[in-house]
């Protein structure tokens, strides 16, 4: 018990001071600072980073290792941070918490001084926007978008070379007859601002005209990635003020999309400013001089649904990150999209999130379920995959005309789920052609039974039931139709009378 006392003491001693931690990426800087103060047991201080300034609470030092909390006002809702650290010899090293179940992010961070915390200076008061007027249809995204995006798969690895293999494997791999159109960068192409504010790309993309130029030469579009807050989720440069320049970069350069996240705006923008804040962006593609499809990125909140039309959205996230795992997928897919259906429409659609599909932490089973659900939900198709390897399985899940077409379906009817028994569910949407699409979920452990019932569809009698996945006529059907289903897996059908 004394030694314990003892080495906390040593260590407490140690960890007061001004610590930083240098993120250097693809010719950017960034740092997190560490104000602390150990008295025996007792860490108290402030941190400062891309989130602003924010105190440490219930700060405790036990032994090597450290505890505390930051919070954050996460759109009105408190959110509790709960950070771990450890002193080995002179670095300290933090464990940022990750939102959801994943391990979390270990950073390094050295010291610069050993001097008490000086007081923590007030953050900017945040921006309040007035109410923007509603900006006008841009006469895309007729049907969900398709395509593909760079981050569930590469995340910082995006480069120009990897964009234009994928542009040579989408070409010949069966994507692009599939329909999937548009080839889009993500996070971490950015670079600094030049004298003039123009945004840079950093040494990844040495030239983005020429890369558009190569990605359309291949018969596809082309999209982007940034934020409207300073600094992007992957802490680049963001289009704080800089929202037309931006925009008009992009049609210069040649790009045909962009999904705005708002990550920093938090620190900058009072979030109820949110709406006006991309009527802003929505507005300035308008006027940059190219058709730019304008995909919101605000992870759902403050009912975007209600308003992501109006400013200008051809779509707009609805949840935090997917991940590629069943818990993950099968949360956002079937819990979190039931209030959702009425908000959808041609021009306009609601977004679940990029597929997992091909990335390795699901089945095959459940990706087809992955698959069903976002054609069901009218959600845009973005893969997510290496397009280089994907085995024939992956391929025909992505591939599969038949779902694809229930995506596409020009009525633009978002389903809804229409039966849950336990585990069980059964979704169904409408098509234009007057015949309904249904997925028959199993979300158990186990094989079991699933019935499609007509009634439950608004229709009666016999109909003709074509099985989307096997590909195959099942014939004329009274009333219901029953069929096992797989563990975690769907029976995929279309519904015609
Ligand atoms: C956020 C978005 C992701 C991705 C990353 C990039 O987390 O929700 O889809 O764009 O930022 O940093």
């Amino acid at each position: 018990m004394a030694y314990a006392v003892f080495a906390s003491s040593i260590y407490a001693a140690n960890l007061t001071g001004h610590w930083v931690a240098s993120f250097h990426a693809d010719g950017t800087v960034r740092e997190t600072h560490l104000y602390l103060k150990a008295d025996e047991n007792l860490l108290t201080g402030w941190m400062s980073s891309n989130a602003g300034n924010e105190k440490i609470q219930d700060g405790k030092i036990t032994g090597d290792a450290f505890t505390f909390t930051i919070v954050q006002d996460r759109f009105g809702e408190e959110q509790r941070l709960e950070f771990t650290g450890k002193l080995t010899g002179q670095e300290l090293t933090l464990t940022y918490p990750h939102p959801s179940d994943r391990p979390g992010r270990q950073v390094q961070f050295k010291q610069v001084s050993s001097a008490a915390p000086p007081e923590m200076p007030p953050n900017p008061a945040k921006i309040s926007l007035p109410a923007a007027a509603p900006v006008a249809y841009n006469e895309l995204a007729k049907a969900p978008p398709m395509g593909w995006n760079s981050w569930n798969k590469f995340a910082n690895k995006v480069s120009d070379q990897l964009v234009r293999e994928t542009a040579d494997q989408m070409a010949s791999n069966g994507m692009k007859d599939a329909g999937y159109v548009y080839i889009n960068i993500d996070d971490t192409w950015e670079a600094n601002r030049d004298a003039n504010g123009n945004i840079q790309t950093n040494s990844k993309f040495p030239d983005m005209k020429a890369l558009t130029a190569y990605v359309h030469s291949k018969g596809f579009k082309i999209g982007i990635y940034s934020s409207p807050g300073p600094k992007t989720c992957a802490g680049y440069e963001g289009s704080f003020q800089h929202e037309e320049q931006d925009a008009k970069s992009y049609a210069e350069w040649g790009f045909d999309y962009l999904k705005y996240d708002w990550c920093s705006a938090t620190q900058v923008y009072d979030y109820h400013s949110m709406p006006a804040v991309y009527a802003k962006m929505g507005e300035a593609l308008l006027h940059s001089g190219r058709p730019i499809l304008f995909s919101l990125c605000q992870y759902g909140v403050l009912h975007v649904e209600k308003w992501g039309e109006k400013v200008g959205g051809n779509a707009w996230r609805t949840t935090g990150d997917i991940s590629d795992n069943w818990k993950s997928m099968s949360h956002i897919g079937f819990d979190l999209q039931l209030e959702l259906a009425p908000y959808a429409g041609p021009g306009h659609w609601n977004d679940p999130d990029m597929l997992e599909i091909g990335n390795g932490g699901m089945t095959d089973t459940e990706y087809r379920t992955h698959m069903s659900l976002w054609c069901l939900l009218a959600a845009p198709l973005l893969a997510g995959n290496d397009q280089r390897n994907m085995t024939p399985a992956i391929r025909d899940i992505l591939e599969n005309r038949e779902l694809i077409a229930v995506d596409q379906d020009r009525l633009g009817k978002q389903a809804t789920r229409v039966a849950k028994d336990g585990d069980l569910e059964v979704w169904a949407r409408q098509l234009q052609d007057g015949s309904h699409a249904v997925g028959l979920f199993n979300r158990g452990g186990a094989q079991a039974k699933v019935t499609a019932r007509w009634s439950d569809l608004g229709i009666s009698g016999k109909a003709h039931v074509r099985d989307l996945w096997a590909h195959a006529d099942r014939g004329e059907v009274p009333n219901e139709y029953s069929t096992d289903v797989q563990s975690h897996g769907v029976v995929m059908i279309k519904v015609s009378q």
